[in-house]
Order: structure tokens, then C-alpha cells, then sequence
């Protein structure tokens, strides 16, 4: 097949695999993406992804997309997925079962997926959806880097006795390559005491070198008086980077930053036209300016209402979509337009 000549700033209707196919290797820096959950939504769309009556299919889907997104990544590149997880039973009514055990008449998603039947899952059990495709993709040649937690502080309500509620989905992080861009400097964050003895290293170069990964030039001796109260704040940002302005200068005082930790609490934002979960732009903001230089590729091969291309244009870079509803695509597109 002859690759195609891809249109920056475009999404592209089609199914994520077969479009994929049409771009050329090594053509895009940067991929993040939320794909569809398994057996939770119904997006009215032939050939979505997500419906299967099993994971096991399901998780081959997404396995084949992604495993295409590796050849068009260039070789410093890296791959962000949002994912969470579903519980076998939870198909949205077929799967529940009630007090008798007994499963629970079928709704529109139920009736496609029988979680609660099949793959050798009880009603009830957590499948591992994220971690079965983490292992997948680490099979087929990904570097599997971080799990990144996402917290959200506003989950959606849960009507169950039995367990906590669900507060987090994960952010993996691969690459195509053991060395890779990454923006480490681009997503300090303000240093807080961590925990250890207060006087002794509180204000350590230690403390200091450690928690900001960078070298500090300005500090004076003695614990607390590197930690004025002047100095705690760290509200200035950068523009589209995120970054503290007051690090751009070599011979400014530092303040105390450290490495961006793998806990990232950003609430939900629901957006007003999509029926089904976008994800925060906050949360993507911080693959995109970690993973992808100024000017260069994001790619999202389940755009949805188009929030990577909306964030992405927002930092100067330019964005590649892929999306199998147009009704979408229409969505995005007018998001974009208000860019
Ligand atoms: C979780 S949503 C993505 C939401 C997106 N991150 C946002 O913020 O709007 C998953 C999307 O994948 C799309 N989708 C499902 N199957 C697909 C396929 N085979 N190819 C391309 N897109 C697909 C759905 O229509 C849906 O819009």
C-alpha cells in the first residue's frame, strides 16, 4: 500500500487501523489518545471499537491500532494512553447481577458484550483492561516507561457497598526507543516538603539538586533560610510550557522545583456536545509538552470531540487526527475553530 500524503491539522474520518496503514513510517513525534472503553459506551458507529463480545478481542483491536501507531512514530517518540478499566458484569445492565445472581435484563451495550459470560471472568471481576494492554504493546516491541495515575478528585458516584469507589484511570507512557525525547524540564513541579526531618533537609543542595534535577546556584547555607517564604510560591508559568519563567535565566535563584511525580490529580471536565467522557485538557497538556518539541506531530487515533487537537494547537504544535464518527469530527472542528 502507498502511503498517503497526510494533511497536518486535519482529522481524518475512517476506522483508527485502516487509516493508520495510509501514513507514512516514522511521520508523527508524539501520540496521545484516549481509545474507547471496553464494553461502557455505545458511539453508534459501524466497526467501533470496544463492543466485542470479549476483551480478548477487544484488546487485539486496540493492540493492532497501536501497534500501527509504533511504525508511523518517529524513533524518539513516545505513545501517552489514557485507559481505564471495566468490570466483567458491567456491561451496562446484562452483565450487573442482582441479588439472586442472577444477570440483569440487557441494555443497548449489553446486548453486544457479555463480559459477565465469557473469557473465563466471573460477574464482578476487574478485567485488567489497562495492564493486558500495557503487556501487549511491551510484547510487541514498546518500551513500557510509566504508569502515571490519574486521580480525579470528582469521580463519577458509584451505588456499591462492596468496594471504594473508582477515582483513578492510568496514563502509560511508552516509547519506541530505549532513548527518547522527553521534555523532563518542561514539567517541574513546585517542590513540597516531602516528608523528610524538617531543619536537616528541608533546604538541602540535596533536597534541592534532587527535587528540581537541576543544578542551584544562589543557595546559601543553613536549612531554612534557602526556604523564605518568597521563595515557596510558584505561581509564574511560562506561557505554553508550564515551566517556571524564573529557571530560563542561569543566574536567577531557583525555586525549589522537582521532577514531575507519577500521581496526576486533574478532576473531569465534561464537554458540553459529546455524550461520552473527553478527556481534561489539563491531563494532556502535560504528555504534549513533555513529549513533543514546539512545531512538531500529535497524533490521536480516537479523536473523539477533538480535545488533543485543541490542546495541541494551543502549544504550537500541530496535531493528526483520526476519528470513525463524523458527528465528531464536526464537534472538534468547531472547537478548533474557537482556537
Ligand atoms: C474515549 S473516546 C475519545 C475521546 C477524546 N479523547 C476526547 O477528548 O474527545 C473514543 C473515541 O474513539 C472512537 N472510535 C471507536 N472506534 C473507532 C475506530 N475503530 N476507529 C476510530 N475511532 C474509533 C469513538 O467514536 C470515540 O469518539
Amino acid at each position: 500500500m502507498r502511503p498517503m500524503t497526510v494533511e497536518l491539522n486535519k482529522i481524518y474520518c475512517g476506522d483508527a487501523l485502516k487509516t493508520l496503514q495510509l501514513f507514512k513510517t516514522e511521520s508523527v513525534n508524539c501520540i496521545v489518545s484516549s481509545p474507547p472503553y471496553y464494553a461502557l459506551r455505545n458511539y453508534n458507529v459501524d466497526g467501533q471499537i470496544g463492543l466485542e463480545p470479549t476483551p480478548k478481542q477487544y484488546l487485539k483491536r486496540l493492540a493492532d491500532v497501536f501497534m500501527e501507531c509504533r511504525r508511523v512514530l518517529t524513533k524518539d517518540g513516545t505513545m501517552w494512553i489514557v485507559i481505564g478499566d471495566s468490570y466483567a458484569g458491567s456491561g451496562r445492565g446484562i452483565g450487573d447481577i442482582n441479588k439472586k445472581g442472577i444477570q440483569q435484563k440487557a441494555s443497548f451495550v449489553g446486548e453486544f458484550c457479555k463480559p459477565y459470560q465469557l473469557d473465563g471472568y466471573k460477574g464482578k471481576d476487574l478485567i485488567g483492561i489497562p495492564w493486558s494492554l500495557a503487556f501487549a504493546l511491551r510484547a510487541g516491541g514498546w518500551y513500557l516507561r510509566q504508569d502515571i495515575i490519574w486521580h480525579k478528585p470528582n469521580p463519577m458516584p458509584e451505588s456499591i457497598r462492596d468496594r471504594c469507589t473508582k477515582a483513578h484511570e492510568y496514563v502509560f507512557l511508552f516509547s519506541k526507543s530505549a532513548k527518547y525525547y522527553f521534555a523532563h524540564n518542561a514539567i517541574l513541579e513546585p517542590a513540597k516538603y516531602d516528608g523528610r526531618k524538617k531543619m536537616t533537609h528541608e533546604g538541602s543542595a540535596k533536597y534541592l539538586n534532587d527535587a528540581a534535577g537541576i543544578a542551584t546556584q544562589n543557595v546559601s547555607k543553613g536549612g531554612r533560610e534557602r526556604w523564605p517564604n518568597k521563595q515557596r510560591g510558584f505561581s509564574t508559568k511560562d506561557g505554553d510550557t508550564g515551566f517556571p519563567a524564573q529557571h530560563h535565566g542561569s543566574n536567577i535563584p531557583m525555586l525549589p522545583a522537582r521532577n514531575k511525580r507519577s500521581v496526576w490529580t486533574v478532576p473531569t471536565r465534561g464537554f458540553k456536545g459529546a455524550h461520552f467522557a473527553t478527556f481534561p485538557p489539563d491531563l494532556i497538556r502535560t504528555c504534549i509538552i513533555a513529549g513533543c518539541p514546539q512545531g512538531g506531530i500529535v497524533l490521536d487515533p480516537f479523536m473523539g470531540a477533538g480535545t488533543t487537537a485543541v490542546v495541541a494547537k494551543k502549544l504550537g504544535r500541530n496535531f493528526i487526527g483520526i476519528e470513525l464518527n463524523s458527528d465528531y469530527i464536526r464537534l472538534a472542528e468547531e472547537r478548533l475553530g474557537s482556537v
